[in-house]
């Protein structure tokens, strides 16, 4: 009676790995519980999801292949366009959000295309919208920009209304840290930068007035939702961005705070279900409506 906060199934948002081949369930080393899935593995995986009460999930791809411009991120046959096409097909009312980013598809891992040994920003822009309205023909119901180039997320409104997805969302990582806590994920995802690091394009953890500028920057430019990633360390963020949010605020609890659970929970020096559950609805206390978080199953369960 007396709770402020409440955690419910509805608020989460389940990242899954989509990988070529078939009956896969390739387990992610550093993310216990956590899979790469092939397509039909994949589908289970969601109904599971759906039928314990979480109404979304957010697909991430391991393409066949990568190159430097990450093509194979918008081919009509390409892993996440596949996923989202079963996933559409069979569960039709689920709500499908496909992270866009060239990361996980070009041969340098770095989230845009390289001109003289740095990111181009404008060249990248064209490419990310090519890759949006790919996810959006393929069944997106939102697409979720994580590469944090500037001017991303008006680009990609236009480019979906010009080809008739009006009624797709955008779904903006607004403020991305250039985090280490992202350390696991780029094992799961394959998308470790070759050479340098993000800086150049992801946020200084150190700031908190450019959390704003991005966050007012996305909304201008037409962002439906938008995020703050990481989501422990970065509570006052979520909190101070509460006020202006005026679209659904959503926060990701990355890898690395999945894998610091777990692998201290696996030696016995925490308690799992305890460090979830408090660090879920501490993330919701602080202002967050929606929660990306590889907990998603586990927590479902144990709410319902
Ligand atoms: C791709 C992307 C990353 C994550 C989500 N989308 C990695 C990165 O920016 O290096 C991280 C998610 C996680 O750590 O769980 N740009």
């Amino acid at each position: 009676m007396v709770r402020e906060t409440q955690l419910s199934p509805t608020d989460l948002i389940a990242p899954l790995f989509v990988r070529p081949g078939e009956d896969i369930r390739q387990p992610i080393g550093s993310m216990p519980g956590q899979y790469q899935f092939s397509i039909d593995t994949l589908v289970s995986e969601a109904e599971a999801l759906w039928e314990l009460g979480v109404p979304a999930l957010i697909l991430f791809g391991l393409p066949d292949a990568k190159d430097p411009t990450g093509s194979r991120s918008w081919a009509e046959d390409g892993i996440v366009q596949q996923a989202l096409r079963a996933l559409k097909d069979r569960l039709p009312d689920m709500v499908l959000f496909a992270d866009v980013c060239l990361c996980e598809y070009t041969d340098h891992g770095h989230c845009g295309v390289i001109r003289d040994g740095a990111v181009d920003n404008d060249a990248t822009l064209v490419l990310l919208a090519r890759q949006a309205v790919s996810y959006a023909a393929a069944g997106a119901d939102f697409v979720a920009p994580s590469d944090m180039m500037d001017g991303r997320v008006a680009a990609i409104r236009g480019a979906l209304d010009d080809g008739g997805y009006s009624a797709t969302g955008i779904l903006s990582y607004a403020v991305k840290y250039a985090s280490a806590f992202y350390g696991p994920f780029r094992e799961a995802a394959d998308s470790a930068p070759q050479f340098g690091d993000r800086s150049g394009y992801q946020m200084d953890p150190a700031n908190v007035r450019e959390a704003r500028r991005e966050a007012a920057l996305d909304l201008e430019e037409g962002a439906d939702m938008i995020m703050v990633k990481p989501a422990m360390v970065y509570l006052d963020i979520i909190a101070g961005l509460r006020p202006m949010a005026t679209v659904p605020l959503a926060a990701y609890q990355v890898s690395g705070e999945y894998a610091m659970i777990k692998a201290a929970a696996a030696n016995g020096w925490l308690d799992e279900r305890r460090c979830m559950l408090e660090s879920l609805t501490a993330i919701k206390r602080a202002g967050a409506d929606l929660i990306l978080t590889y907990f998603a199953r586990d927590v479902a369960r144990l709410l319902d």
